[in-house]
């Protein structure tokens, strides 16, 4: 297979052109970033799969600023709406499979029941970045649509194609990546807590926000499955929603708590609200979302992907 890869340069691009390129099933990974690949510019997409004819397009480049995105809201809805619409069109013209990532701020994340998102309940975005990544999963799913028998769509009942499957599109949601290159939460902790011990005052931790941390190497293999299985006779298939996260959940304090254990770094932390520090993002409180089976088995603890993480960072401790 040819696999392409959009944001190849970003978290979790860099992670999946690394295994991808060690993939024996691809014989080739085009690694596509800015200026190549612009979401800027309507045309930049299929002006990519003319030239290229990729099998299958993982599209992960998107605005990921959300505070930014929450101020400039058309520039998020070009970049994370319009931008995936086109890509996901282009793919269709050239016969090409797509793996569009989106994002847990998809929903409210106001239920207070303690059950996670599940692919099938209802988005409702609260902060312009989630609403423009649901605008391209609502893209995709129409270029796909559109597009009928050549990619099984039209065998299906519209109801089930709104929030299941299409074969060839997969919207793979995920939430609260690190990884390298880093400029993640564990790297902002381990700089506010170093300097927090300096000033000798305890660091605050955000406690009423909840979430699934998550590995971008540890997406970057799933997807990976994801892509291969598609290829297999009789495999799992690629299309629908899936949600992609290590297991288990946590608040960011408990991530930072846990990340300071790791790390080995003794110092006094506070419990506050987030409203502490109002933001022109609001993220959802309750984030959690219920992984969908994958091809090789529920990902890990973001407990164990944490510690392997953290083996590649400087800590400074
Ligand atoms: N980070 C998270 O916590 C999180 C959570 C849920 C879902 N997601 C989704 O997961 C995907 C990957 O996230 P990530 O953390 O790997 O993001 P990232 O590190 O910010 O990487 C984004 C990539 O998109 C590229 N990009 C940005 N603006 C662009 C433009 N105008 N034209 C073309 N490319 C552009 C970036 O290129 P430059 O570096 O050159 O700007 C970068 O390569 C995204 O779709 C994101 O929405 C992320």
């Amino acid at each position: 297979m040819r696999v392409a890869v959009t944001g190849a340069g970003g978290r979790l691009g860099s992670a999946l052109v690394k295994q991808l390129g060690e993939a024996s099933f691809v014989r080739e990974v085009l690694a596509w970033d800015l200026p190549q690949h612009d979401l800027d510019d309507p045309a930049s997409a299929g002006r990519l799969l003319t030239r290229f004819r990729p099998d299958v397009v993982i599209h992960t480049a998107a605005w990921t600023a959300v505070d930014d995105c929450a101020q400039q809201p058309d520039i998020a809805m070009r970049r994370n709406g319009a931008a995936v619409g086109e890509m996901a069109e282009a793919c269709v013209s050239a016969g090409a499979a797509l793996v569009m990532i989106s994002t847990n701020e998809v929903f409210d994340g106001l239920r207070t029941d303690g059950v996670p998102y599940r692919p099938t309940d209802r988005p409702n975005p609260l902060n312009a970045y989630g609403k423009s990544k649901l605008e391209g999963e609502r893209l995709a799913r129409a270029a796909y649509w559109a597009a009928g028998p050549d990619f099984g769509a039209a065998a299906m009942q519209p109801d089930i194609a709104r929030d299941s499957t299409i074969p060839a599109l997969a919207i793979v949601r995920t939430a609260w990546l690190f990884g390298i290159p880093g400029s993640d939460f564990p790297q902002k902790i381990l700089a506010a807590a170093r300097q927090a011990r300096a000033a000798g005052t305890p660091l605050k931790l955000v406690s009423d926000e909840i979430g699934c941390p998550t590995y971008a190497t540890d997406l970057a293999t799933a997807i990976t499955q994801l892509v291969r299985e598609s290829n297999v006779p009789h495999g799992h298939g690629l299309g629908g929603i899936h949600h992609i996260v290590n297991a288990g959940k946590a608040s960011r304090a408990e991530w930072a708590r846990e990340l300071l254990r790791l790390a080995g770094l003794d110092l006094q932390t506070e419990d506050v609200p987030m409203s502490t520090w109002p933001r022109p993002s609001t993220p959802p409180a309750w984030g959690v979302l219920d992984p969908t089976p994958l091809p090789g088995g529920p990902l890990r603890t973001w407990h164990d992907a944490l510690a392997d993480y953290l083996r590649l960072l400087p800590t400074g401790a």
